[in-house]
């Protein structure tokens, strides 16, 4: 039986690939609502984005749902310069036309509090945390009956992305991270960090896009649109050869949780200073606090690039797929 999921987001590149990734995967998730979040685009531009990969991907049907277009207290900075001036590499695939889709008159807050009143729903939180914190703030009842949050942010041993220490969802809104595993620690709740940690591991490189191209021309030549962009910006900034696509790791977990192993932690976000936005993760358990997290730290790569692969293309297994796995 699929899981009930709402997708918040902040598209993005590798939101999009995550987003596409959750729609091909309908035996284990049910995709119910996308909400978008400022975050690497401004939450317009996120908004135009998730319609246009839905469209891409045939599932206009999906609702999507305008959120929080500034932090709680930060100001705003987006991360244009790493996904492009259209947030979607560049690729300025046209706007989806209104009479395409249905827009929906409530805003992603009150998409999740209605939501979560009528049914049990996951959160996979791809952006800055900023919706899922305006739910506590404005109905922390509802914030929780979520079933289960996997989080795409943060970082534990491995450094930062927005500053040495900081991830970029947790730095663009560290109030937002620090009040969800504030409340979550409250609820003596555990929220499933994917972090950069696991995240860096997941490289798509140009043999596994040209593979992807050959095995499904059609979704590789899109997701060769969406990623030219990004391939550069990691070579420039990081002599890599491929793009680290972070949020389709957390969604691949979601449905297969022995992708990752981790460990159980109490977890603080520092919202000021020079560390703001790091996760500060007791695992000597330091504080004697119970955990609110399971910080997740090793996964098995080529697994995830075979589930990948086999959803996103929609491939029967190919265990001949497996040479081209391995870097
Ligand atoms: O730090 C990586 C995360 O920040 C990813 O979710 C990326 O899309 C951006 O939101
Ligand atoms: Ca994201």
């Amino acid at each position: 039986m699929p899981q009930k999921v709402i997708i918040d987001c902040d598209p993005g590149i590798d939101d999009s690939l995550a987003i596409m990734l959750a729609l091909s995967m309908p035996e284990e998730i049910e995709v119910v609502g996308i909400t978008v979040a400022a975050g690497n685009a401004p939450v317009e531009m996120g908004y135009g984005n998730a319609l246009k990969v839905l469209k891409f991907m045939g599932r206009l049907d999906v609702p999507v749902f305008m959120g929080a277009d500034r932090p709680l207290k930060r100001d705003f900075v987006n991360a244009l310069d790493t996904h492009g001036s259209d947030g979607l590499g560049e690729s300025f695939l046209p706007q989806v036309p209104e009479e395409e889709y249905e827009r929906q008159e409530m805003n992603a807050v009150q998409f999740m509090q209605e939501t979560l009143q009528r049914e049990p729903v996951s959160v996979i939180a791809l952006g800055p945390m900023t919706n899922l914190a305006m739910l506590i703030e404005k109905a922390p009842s509802s914030f929780g009956k979520i079933q289960e949050i996997v989080s795409m942010g943060g970082t534990f041993r491995s450094h930062g992305n927005c500053s040495p220490v900081a991830e970029y969802n947790y730095w663009c809104d560290p109030d937002a991270a620090a009040l969800v595993y504030g409340e979550m620690d409250r609820l003596g709740r555990k929220i499933h960090m994917v972090g950069l940690d696991v995240t860096r591991r997941i490289v798509l490189t140009p043999d596994l896009l040209d593979y992807m191209k050959r095995l499904d021309p059609h979704t590789g030549a899109f997701t060769q649109k969406i990623t030219k962009f990004y391939f550069d910006f990691h070579w420039q900034w990081e002599h890599l050869i491929g793009c680290v696509i972070n949020d389709p790791l957390a969604v691949a977990y979601f449905a297969c949780r022995d992708l990752c192993k981790g460990f159980e932690s109490y977890v603080q976000i520092e919202t000021k200073g020079i560390s703001l936005g790091q996760s500060i993760v007791d695992s000597m358990n330091f504080y004697r606090h119970a955990p609110n997290a399971i910080v997740l730290t090793e996964v098995d790569t080529i697994r995830f690039f075979e589930l990948f692969f086999t959803r996103l293309l929609r491939m029967e297994e190919k265990p001949d797929l497996l040479p081209v796995l391995c870097r």
